[in-house]
């Protein structure tokens, strides 16, 4: 078809009505940043993200390469289509009313556009057939199933409009074509008849099926998933793709679960319809299913639209493969993952359960934990890796090591790669921590050029940020400890939440005391130091009492209260997050301010050690070294302590 030059007013309509961050976010992966969001551009190749769009102006712009525009440049740029193509599609999307100049080729878009319309509305149609089906004797065997088997209450059944599909070859053909009308064309485009390989006629694609209605974001019927109730084959039968309908770019159960994953601000991916249903009727409502495919680009962008710290949680089969399976079902975010664009995790179900079998003897709280407590998922490829290997024996160490090399390799981010290569280094070391720096240079040999520094250890470990990927690891875990790139920074956060720690949870105020004076630590900010001897000049029973005669305080020092006024009040959400962690919050942000001075004492001991050793001063330069090493050690241990989900696992 011949694009028509649309009216000018549509182009306006289209752009009022168009949001620019939705639109981008199908194409990038943008987090919020302040007003705007960011992302990577993907104009030019980058590592770090300097393409930012902005809500309000309706435009983005990189500043790596400099270009930038509205929702039109971008389409028209990333998917190199003209201008009235993406300015149609954008129409269409938010359901803008077409004028075009040409009057004649008006009526053949309206008639392209109605088309799609037209099928949403026989699939809906088709669903309810269904849904009434399973609710007539024919249905009583589908019913059964899903009642008794399944365990399905009807509200379940209801809210998921399962239905079955009787099993003549024509029933569905009849009521849509006969009773309701619609044309057979349109129910051949909707894939739910096919036409008769021996001359005439049509025949229903479902028969004799459990039905499964599969919706779009916006909650329409776009496709069905047929289950069959007997032992045929395929288990499950799936609509083809339609003009509606495209398997790499659907969810199963996003409509149902766009709520639940901006709330809990992260997403679970299962592989079945049925374990995503089960999950949902438990009351887990961040839950879709992936059509039994890899998951695609596309589908990871759907989801990661509703979750701002960009967490998924992939809950596959993990005794059919292990790894490979696993990487398999990760598909193309993989990349994602090794650049840092996504938070994936792992979740395996013990035993090698699917959700929904687990669920026959587990509680909801059950599967929460073991989601709270997957691992990421470089940390869980790491764990297969070594899995069932004994690294005292030469073949496995060799076999550990090639692995682990391999999967290094992959990691983009530079602060990200030397954690882990330290982290390998020492399960490499077998507890000689000795040899942990001879490793580390074993492992950034094999790596290759590009990860190797040019100054060998310890000059490269020295390196300040060289283990900041371990302060955003810490952020996984709750959100009122979210710590930014800046040292600086990390340090503030570590302060701020152990002091609200100790404000707000009474119990654990021994802990942080011992804590902080075992250590010999004091808070760097001086508004802290300042709430911190307001404490201990203060000892109340209660943290009603503390908190209350804190604000008292106002009157005598209003701008050092000012400061820490956020301190003193804790929103039900931190409070949601942090519940199951202060303890380890506590040792994690300890760690975050010991791991200042030992920073600093390890730089100094560096520098005298590299002096004397310059004038060959061998004695001095050997015990500056080992002075330098001992807080290396400490500085691992204390960046361990900051990750949880490593110290987790082993
Ligand atoms: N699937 C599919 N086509 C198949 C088999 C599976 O589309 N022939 C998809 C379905 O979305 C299904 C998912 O893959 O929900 C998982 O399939 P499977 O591992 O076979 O799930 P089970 O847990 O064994 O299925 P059920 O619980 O229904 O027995
Ligand atoms: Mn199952």
């Amino acid at each position: 078809m011949q694009i028509p030059r649309l009216h000018p007013d549509t182009v306006e309509v289209i752009k009022e009505r168009a949001d620019i961050v939705d639109v981008i976010s199908e194409h990038v992966v943008l987090r919020k940043r302040g007003k705007d969001f960011i992302g990577l551009c993907p104009f030019h190749n980058e590592k770090s993200p300097s393409f930012s769009v902005s809500p309000s102006k309706q435009m983005y712009f990189c500043f790596g390469c400099q270009t930038g525009g509205n929702v039109f440049t971008f389409l028209t740029s990333v998917q190199k289509r003209s201008f009235s193509e993406v300015a149609l599609d954008l129409a269409q999307r938010y359901q803008v009313h077409v004028k075009t100049l040409e009057p004649e080729q008006r009526q053949e878009l309206q008639r392209q556009m109605s088309l799609r319309d037209q099928l949403y509305e026989v699939l809906a149609s088709a669903a309810n057939f269904y849904q009434h089906a399973l609710k007539q004797p024919q249905g009583k065997i589908a019913l059964d199933y899903l009642q008794q088997k399944r365990r399905f209450n009807d509200e379940v059944i209801q809210q998921f409009g399962l239905g079955f599909a009787p099993g003549g070859w024509e029933t569905l053909y009849r009521y849509l074509v006969e009773t309701k009308g619609y044309p057979v064309q349109l129910l051949e485009k909707a894939g739910l008849i096919k036409s008769r390989k021996e001359g005439n006629g049509y025949y229903d694609v479902f028969r004799d099926r459990l039905m499964i209605p599969i919706h779009d974001a916006m909650g329409r019927v776009i496709a069905f998933g047929g289950r069959t109730l007997g032992d045929d084959q395929p288990k499950y039968l799936n609509s083809p793709e339609t003009e509606v309908f495209f398997k790499g770019k659907t969810l199963f159960a996003l409509d149902k679960a766009r709520n639940g994953i901006s709330r809990e601000d992260k997403a679970i991916v299962v592989e079945g319809y049925f374990d995503a249903i089960a999950l949902h009727a438990v009351g887990i409502t961040n839950v879709v299913a992936s059509l039994g495919t890899a998951l695609s680009m596309e589908q990871v962008r759907l989801v990661l639209r509703y979750s701002d710290s960009k967490q998924i949680i992939l809950n596959f089969d993990a005794d059919k493969a292990g790894v490979n399976a696993a990487e398999r079902a990760i598909g193309e975010i993989a990349d994602l993952a090794y650049k840092g664009e996504v938070q994936l995790k792992i979740l395996n179900i013990p035993d090698g359960k699917d959700a929904d079998e687990y669920l026959y003897t587990h509680d909801s709280s059950d599967y929460q934990q073991l989601v709270n407590s997957a691992p990421l998922w470089l940390d869980w490829q790491i764990k297969q890796i070594i899995k069932d290997r004994d690294l005292k024996q030469a073949t496995d160490y060799q076999l550990v090591s090639q692995g682990v090399v391999k999967l290094l390799k992959n990691i983009v981010n530079k602060d990200t790669l030397d954690y882990y290569v330290s982290y390998c280094a020492e399960i490499l070391t077998l507890g000689d921590t000795r040899l942990i720096p001879l490793r580390i240079e074993n492992l950034l040999t094999q790596i290759g050029p590009s990860a190797t520094s040019p100054k060998s250890f310890p000059v490269r470990v020295n390196r300040e940020q060289a283990t900041q990927y371990t302060q955003e690891q810490s952020t996984t875990e709750s959100q009122e400890f979210k710590i930014p790139k800046q040292a600086g920074n990390l340090l503030q956060h570590a302060e701020a939440l152990l002091l609200k720690i100790y404000l707000h949870y009474h119990r654990y105020r021994e802990m942080i005391v011992n804590a902080l004076e075992e250590r010999d630590l004091q808070f760097s900010l001086s508004h802290h130091r300042f709430l911190w001897q307001q404490i201990i000049e203060n000892p109340s029973p209660t943290e009603k009492d503390l908190i209350s005669s804190l604000q008292d305080r106002y009157l005598e020092f209003p701008e050092e209260m000012s400061l820490i006024a956020h301190l003193l009040h804790l929103t039900e959400k931190a409070q949601q997050e942090m519940i199951f962690y202060q303890e380890k919050l506590i040792l994690a942000a300890v760690a975050a301010m010991e791991r200042v001075n030992c920073e600093k004492l390890s730089r100094y001991f560096l520098e005298l050690y590299e002096k004397a050793d310059e004038k060959g001063e061998v004695q001095e330069s050997q015990s500056y070294y080992q002075a330098f090493y001992k807080y290396k050690l400490r500085l691992w241990e204390l960046d361990r302590q900051r990750h949880f989900s490593i110290t987790d696992l082993f």
